[in-house]
């Protein structure tokens, strides 16, 4: 891959002020279990489909990969995924650098992946991926016996990865409690013999966890001290094929939901949004500010819970967020920042650290998304602090730094703001929420 990396032409957008929120929509799904659902797909043996697959282009990538490492992947017009995996160990060398965008995700995922293959592949990324620490993975990795080859300065993309022949299970207490970290390591863990155990002190998404045993693994998780969890896998499964039907993703309804909580008179139904416990710390801090979220029919679909969600404006007011919360919400901050601007009193939300090193320093850029709206933002250590008016005035430019979640909290913002906000580009909503402008617009709010 070339040096320069050509950035998309940037194309801004304008929210503002118009009716309520109405209708009965379904968010795209699920991007993590969509990039699980591929790999673990194209690292078993038979014939896997994925209904429901997030099209986004973030798991575009992660399907051109699989493909580039041996896996046979096809969409039908039926829209189902249906994959040839190679069975654990068995990628074959990619022909040419694998390009993973803007996704961290699937990224560190198939690092994970590729570790225990005895192939040898390049990573790389766009610009903000290209900024993102890999180090984190590389490390336990390398313990493993995977072999950096080449990698960028500070440990970043582009990257070239030897798998391990014969990968060495480990037990990896994670540093940071993150997701990506957890699976790459358990990824890796499916090709080594015997037991690999990662413990983490906060408990992060634990869609591997499912995923793999959902594909034949043998795995277990039990809780560790107060918040954590120690997960064990055993080495060298023959996974087997499986059928996976992916929920809408809590993540990208949060957009929709929070504008009806903000834009007086809205009323609306976000169906099939997966609730698992440790993806809805949204809901549960929305709740305690006020919000109007009822939950309609529960129930199980493809191994997660989910439910329609009813949600009508509300009157919100500040709260404090605990640090511990935030791995169950760590997407989630820069729309929540927009519900506390329109919150009356102070929200104030702890231990944000790994908000700096998402697909921008997400704490600076939310803090400046709130700012050149008129709200008053701080950021103290670690905590993001926004004291909420009532109506912020709006008006404001905002600068989305090539991050999708970033784009769209200020576009809701802008929905219900005394004036327009406008984004600098729009382009990377695409890489999580394909369809965002469309959705909302039939809605009948007033993007353009
Ligand atoms: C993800 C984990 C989170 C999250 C990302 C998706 C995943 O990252 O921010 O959007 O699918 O595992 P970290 O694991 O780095 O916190």
């Amino acid at each position: 891959m070339n040096d320069t990396v050509s950035a998309p032409v940037p194309t801004p957008l304008t929210a503002r002020c118009g009716g309520p929120l109405r209708g009965r929509v379904r968010a795209p799904g699920d991007k993590s279990i969509s990039h699980r659902a591929l790999i673990l797909a194209a690292m078993a043996v038979g014939e896997s489909t994925v209904t429901g697959l997030l099209e986004g282009d973030d798991v575009l990538h992660t399907a051109a990969a699989m493909r580039a490492l041996g896996a046979a992947l096809t969409r039908g017009e039926d829209l189902i995924w249906r994959i040839h995996g190679v069975g654990v160990g068995g990628f074959t060398n990619p022909a040419s650098p694998l390009d993973f965008g803007n996704s961290g995700t699937g990224c560190r995922l198939a690092l994970g992946a590729v570790a225990g293959s005895p192939v040898t592949a390049t990573f790389d990324g766009d610009a903000s991926l290209r900024k993102r620490p890999m180090r984190r993975v590389l490390d336990p990795l390398e313990r493993m016996g995977a072999r950096v080859v080449a990698e960028g300065e500070g440990g970043r993309l582009p990257i070239t990865l030897q798998g391990a022949a014969d990968p060495m299970p480990i037990v990896y207490e994670s540093p940071v409690p993150s997701a990506q970290l957890k699976s790459a390591v358990l990824l890796a863990g499916l090709a080594a013999p015997g037991e690999t155990t990662v413990i983490e002190s906060a408990a992060s998404r634990d869609h591997t966890e499912r995923m793999m045993k959902h594909f034949g693994a043998r795995i277990t998780s039990k809780p560790q001290g107060a918040h954590g969890r120690r997960i064990t896998v055993q080495g060298q499964p023959e996974l087997v094929a499986a059928k996976v039907v992916v929920p809408a993703d809590p993540s990208s309804a949060a957009f929709p939901l929070v504008a009806a909580l903000i834009v007086p008179e809205s009323e609306l139904i976000l169906e099939a949004v997966m609730t698992n416990p440790l993806r809805t710390g949204l809901y549960a801090t929305l709740r305690e500010m006020g919000a109007n979220i009822e939950t309609l029919a529960k129930r199980d679909d493809g191994g997660e819970e989910v439910a329609d969600l009813r949600v009508r404006f509300s009157a919100l007011k500040g709260v404090e967020v605990p640090a511990e919360r935030a791995p169950s919400m760590i997407d989630e901050y820069p729309v929540l920042a927009v519900a506390a601007a329109f919150a009356e009193g102070t929200t104030r939300m702890k231990g944000l650290q790994e908000l700096r090193v998402k697909e921008s320093d997400r704490l600076e850029a939310t803090a400046d998304l709130l700012r050149v709206n008129g709200v008053a933002v701080e950021i103290e250590g670690d905590d993001l602090i926004v004291h909420g008016k009532g109506r912020p005035a709006g008006g404001g430019e905002v600068t989305t730094h090539m991050d999708h979640r970033i784009a769209m909290a200020a576009l809701v913002m802008g929905l219900a703001s005394e004036h327009p906000v406008r984004i600098d580009d729009s382009a990377f909503i695409a890489t999580s929420f394909p369809g965002f402008v469309e959705l909302m617009r039939s809605l009948g709010t007033d993007l353009a």
